[in-house]
């Protein structure tokens, strides 16, 4: 082992801890300290990670789906390890193999209606530049959002969110530029589109950070028809919904709702958990520039040679017959062990689920979601209660996840929320 390595593991937590506190961020050390998750991680392998003090979880946070095929996943990284004996992160001025594959394999297997890719480093610049592929298209400057948004803290995409976010760096949106609705409101959404100078709408599926509020039967299509009436673009945010995490084989959860996006936005999973990238798939409109002006939008780690590699092995693994079942058969399993904890538990109030995405509702406690968070993670499971709604905490089970996984997971959710029992 290399000496640098073997000094950096051989911290301790309070090491660890302590440098944290005084270096990188106070606030988040005390935060998580202060709600019974002082989580450091350490060791990580498939679904499993385990704190610096030995204390072992089942991951079902997976950074928003970061981690879709689990930690470390063998497959892709025995791909970077061979990917590192040929490529670098490449320079972002010109075609390179990785980026013409992954770009390719992106809009192949996207609706029929798109046209190119546009790699980026991360989440929030990919939303960034899906809103400026919008006002591209269209000429327009206004942006609408849904109330309780959150789509990355780069420059557009915290015009877009919620003044938690946006407010402490003066960074709300000016209000004739940003536009936010409240979720499946159909009316208020035609309001803000009907005066025709709407670029887009910019939606995630599912949103997340709101709590995975489940859209209304016919919403997203209805929002779709009005993007098309009144001339907007419909930029979907897929960074948490997309990867099958809606299940039913829908590479993007949006395409399962019947609506054909005109932007779409991935990242997180798009890594593989391995090494930073995002895209943004987008149709002719929005993407006109790219054949006008190449430089229209630089970035130097966007689109890196190994984050290409990466991406690709992770869309192979996904798009495999037997991940899209295993996605079906986790789904079914865990909806159905949630659902007998549930009728056990009156504070557990209702489950919001779509695929592998679910949102546990304690609706008795503004703060139910933290405190089941905090009980569940003495039981062994990591999962996160959503910031822009409390009370519900976000379930994320992974794409691989096995049958005895599932049990395991059912065992230790219900031993954590019946702890929690005294606390609602
Ligand atoms: C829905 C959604 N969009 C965009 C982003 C921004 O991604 P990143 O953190 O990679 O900038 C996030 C991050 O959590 C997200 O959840």
């Amino acid at each position: 082992m290399s000496a640098l390595l073997d000094s950096l593991l051989s911290a301790s937590k309070a090491d660890v801890l302590a440098d944290s506190a005084k270096y990188w961020n106070p606030d988040k050390v005390r935060a998580w300290a202060a709600r019974g998750t002082p989580l450091v991680i350490g060791r990580r392998e498939g679904y499993h990670l385990y704190d610096m003090s030995g204390h072992r979880l089942i991951d079902l946070h997976l950074n928003g789906g970061t981690y879709n095929l689990g930690h470390r996943n063998p497959e892709i990284i025995a791909e970077l390890k061979e990917a590192l004996d040929h490529f670098d992160m490449g320079n972002h001025h010109f075609p390179a193999i990785g980026r013409a594959a992954l770009a390719k394999k992106l809009v192949e297997t996207a609706p029929a209606n798109m046209r190119y890719a546009v790699l980026s480093s991360g989440g929030g610049e990919a939303i960034d530049i899906g809103l400026k592929c919008a006002r591209y298209g269209t000429k327009r400057r206004k942006i609408v959002s849904i109330e309780k948004a959150y789509h990355g803290h780069t420059g557009l995409a915290l015009g877009t969110a919620d003044g938690r976010y946006a407010d402490q760096f003066m960074s709300a949106g000016r209000p004739d530029e940003f536009v936010k609705v409240p979720f499946n409101d159909l009316a208020a959404m035609e309001a803000a589109l009907a005066s025709g100078d709407a670029a887009c709408v910019i939606m995630e599926t599912i949103p997340a950070t709101y709590g995975f509020p489940m859209p209304a039967d016919g919403y997203l299509p209805a929002v779709k028809a009005l993007c098309e009436k009144y001339g907007s673009l419909y930029v979907a945010d897929e960074v948490q919904t997309g990867l099958m995490r809606c299940g039913s084989g829908h590479l993007w959860g949006i395409t399962g709702y019947g609506v054909t996006p005109d932007i779409i936005v991935t990242s997180k999973g798009l890594s593989g958990g391995l090494y930073p990238i995002g895209a943004v798939i987008t149709n002719a409109a929005g993407g006109g520039w790219l054949n006008e002006d190449g430089w229209g939008h630089i970035s130097t780690f966007g689109g890196s040679e190994l984050g290409c590699v990466a991406a690709l092995k992770t869309l192979e693994i996904t798009l495999r017959p037997e991940t899209i079942a295993n996605v079906d058969a986790v789904a079914a399993k865990l909806r159905a062990g949630l659902d007998a904890i549930r009728a056990r538990h009156p504070f557990f109030t209702g489950i919001r689920q779509r695929g592998v995405i679910f949102g546990l509702e304690f609706n008795g406690h503004p703060q139910g979601g933290k405190i089941v968070m905090r009980e569940l993670y003495a039981k062994g499971i990591w999962a996160i209660f959503s910031q822009l709604d409390q009370r519900v905490l976000q379930f994320k089970p992974g794409l691989l996840l096995t049958p005895a996984d599932c049990d395991e997971i059912l065992e230790r959710t219900a031993a954590g929320i019946a702890a929690a029992a005294a606390s609602f």
